[in-house]
């Protein structure tokens, strides 16, 4: 009999799946917001990922129930039993994407096990290439690596060069941040988990620009920004000078003691319609004074229980298919019902054991092009 998968899919044998994608199309880079019509994704891969060594920048975004692992194994790969119904429920999502029309593009497969050192540190493994959101921006034709503050991510976009390449050749602009050198310096190491914003703390420091492309959203000329234990305020004014006049880099403020990504806390979805995390926005600026603010209802999934990467608002972390249909998980029904009655279709799907590694559909994903130009969205 078929096997079917948790999303009750024709279960493939993912150790063997080497993803080809039917509906390849000219690539050409173009995106300027999180929701207009998808043309081309990069979904990312969570082959062999390795386990981060232990380090500053994880105690301070990374839930308690994670830290053993990464002490005591940091430098080995995950075994393969974690890994394996996350990269089915990954493999299924690439393909629902190809079905709703979408030409989906996979990073190549890279050995994560190869240690790596610079004059300064040594890293025993890459993490993976799961979280193309995290790695890159795009900004209408332009694609930028961004300057990670994580050392086991270091070559991330290796497994992504092929990818970047072509959609060089075939017109696109290719950016490079400044590279950081990730020095001892970069990291906070009096570091002391805080327990309120009052004693907010980060886990690095402003020796030289890093961010992770995660910690920006984008409306058209308009961009969002939080500072956290991988982005900081260099970072964010790195990509300000860089976009330059065209654009708009706000900095929210945000209430969260342990942020890394701004996707479970603040997405903008459709022209006019705003999510934010009501555990961690309390005021939003006043450019959204005419925008209809969403409030999700709290997480009821629980996957914080074992090892996991991320907190249960991973739920927030969506992704839009057009202004209208919105992958949502398909076990937190409360947040399916709220999408309805906001006048959304929320696309089921689950991503529950791929999301202890840290993301959700908005991270795994990199939304190369979109039909629809540059705009503003605000008065
Ligand atoms: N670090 C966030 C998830 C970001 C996608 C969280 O744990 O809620």
């Amino acid at each position: 009999m078929e096997r079917l998968d948790d999303n009750g899919l024709p279960a493939d044998n993912v150790d063997e799946l080497d993803y080809v994608p039917a509906t390849r199309q000219t690539p050409v880079v173009n995106s300027h917001n999180e929701w207009d019509p998808l043309e081309e994704v990069i979904v990312g891969r969570i082959d062999d990922a390795g386990i981060p060594e232990w380090h500053v920048t994880l105690e301070s975004t990374m839930p308690e129930s994670a830290w053993e692992l990464f002490r005591s194994r940091g430098g080995e790969r995950f075994p393969e039993d974690m890994l394996h119904k996350a990269k089915e429920e990954l493999e299924g999502f690439a393909r629902v994407l190809e079905q709703a029309g979408v030409c989906v593009r996979r990073p190549e497969k890279v050995d994560m096990a190869l240690p790596f050192s610079t004059p300064h540190w040594k890293a025993k493994c890459s993490l993976y290439s799961a979280m193309p959101r995290d790695a890159f921006l795009v900004f209408g034709d332009e694609i930028i690596e961004v300057p990670m503050a994580w050392r086991n991510r270091y070559y991330e976009t290796s497994a992504f060069r092929p990818l970047l390449k072509e959609y060089f050749r075939a017109g696109a602009r290719w950016t490079a941040a400044p590279k950081p050198e990730l020095r001892d310096e970069l990291y906070n190491h009096a570091f002391r988990s805080p327990e309120s914003m009052a004693d907010m703390d980060y886990a690095i420091t402003e020796f030289e620009p890093v961010f992770d492309a995660a910690d920006f959203s984008r409306a058209g000329r308009d961009v969002f920004a939080q500072r956290s234990n991988v982005t900081n305020l260099m970072g964010i004014e790195w990509l300000r000078r860089h976009l330059g006049p065209q654009y708009r880099v706000h900095e929210l403020e945000i209430d969260d003691t342990h942020p890394m990504h701004i996707d479970a806390t603040f997405t903008p979805m459709s022209p006019g319609k705003v999510l934010i995390n009501p555990d961690r926005i309390k005021k939003l600026p006043k450019m959204f004074d005419n925008w209809q603010v969403l409030v999700p209802p709290k997480p009821t999934i629980d996957i914080t229980g074992g090892f996991s990467m991320c907190s249960n608002w991973i739920v927030a972390n969506t992704f839009m298919l057009d202004e209208k249909r919105v992958f949502v998980e398909a076990k937190e029904e409360p947040l399916m019902r709220a999408f309805e009655s906001w006048g959304f279709e929320p696309i089921p799907y689950s991503l529950l054991n791929f999301n202890v590694f840290g993301g959700g559909f908005h991270c795994c994903t990199l939304d190369v092009r979109r039909r629809g130009g540059l705009e503003s969205y605000f008065e």
